[in-house]
């Protein structure tokens, strides 16, 4: 049982805009990789050779099967408690935005209706050419990286290290963050900007902090309370206290 401290619980019952920022640490107990840690994916593969629009025209083939290999993880997971916390507090709060990192959709999966994908969706394709759509079943049993009807080749329709964000969706997320009252810092190791920024804005702007992690992270500082434990554990004790 966590100890929910006492300016928490108040804030519980008075806040009307909730916000969220979601890392891989969510989705770790669904059975992702994180990308950093002792399991990570980022001590496995280089960031650089893999996540960069240079190693997308460098070697397209092996950046397309390392996206395919997480493709496949991702096709046989479920949304795990955490998930589905964060679908029942959208129901209870006035004003709820879910803000996450993750690229493997399983905040929408479990019913999260306004999530904000501040890194894209591995499971939605674009031309590396022209960034039109590609709708097609992708064929991860053949491994073969289909073409656009231009001609260019197709890219998971991710964020790569040096690309720019969504304008759109990072103005949303910038905008929720600021208006928040209670702002939730969910299993992300809070280095990879813009998106670090988001817990910090939020408590500029007179939000109360709170941080979910296994392990300490640059937020812990800033955090009006930190609980270290398992997103998956934490979270549903967080809305038991919201239901009684
Ligand atoms: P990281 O892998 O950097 O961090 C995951 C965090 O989750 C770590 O701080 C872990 O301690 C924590 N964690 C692990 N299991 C947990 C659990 N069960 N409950 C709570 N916390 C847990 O992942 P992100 O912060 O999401 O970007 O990484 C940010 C970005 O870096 C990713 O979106 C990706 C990567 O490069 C792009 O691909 C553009």
């Amino acid at each position: 049982m966590i100890e929910i401290p006492s300016d928490l619980n108040k804030m519980l019952e008075t806040a009307e805009s909730v916000a969220v920022l979601t890392g891989a640490g969510i989705s770790a107990e669904s059975g992702v990789p994180t990308f950093r840690g002792e399991e990570g994916l980022w001590k496995k593969f280089r960031p650089e050779e893999l996540a960069t629009v240079d190693a997308f025209m460098q070697n397209p083939d092996m950046v397309w099967e390392w996206y395919l290999f997480r493709r496949n993880i991702i096709n046989e997971v479920r949304p795990n408690p955490g998930h589905y916390t964060l679908v029942e507090m959208e129901a209870y709060f006035k004003n709820f935005d879910l803000i996450t990192q993750n690229v493997d959709g399983l905040h929408t999966a479990a019913g999260s209706k306004k999530v904000w994908e501040l890194h894209g969706n591995i499971m939605r394709s674009k031309c590396f050419d022209c960034s039109k759509p590609f709708a097609e079943d992708i064929d991860i049993e053949s491994g073969i990286m289909p073409v656009c009807q231009c001609g260019g080749k197709i890219r998971p329709d991710v964020v790569w290290f040096g690309e720019m964000l969504s304008a759109e969706i990072l103005n949303k997320a910038f905008s929720v963050s600021e208006r928040a009252d209670l702002f939730f810092s969910v299993g992300t190791s809070a280095i990879v900007h813009p998106a670090a920024s988001m817990p910090a804005i939020a408590k500029r702007n007179g939000a109360y902090l709170v941080e979910i992690n296994l392990e300490p992270t640059p937020l812990s500082d800033i955090a009006d309370c930190s609980f270290m434990g398992k997103s998956g554990e934490i979270l549903p004790e967080i809305m038991e206290r919201l239901k009684r």
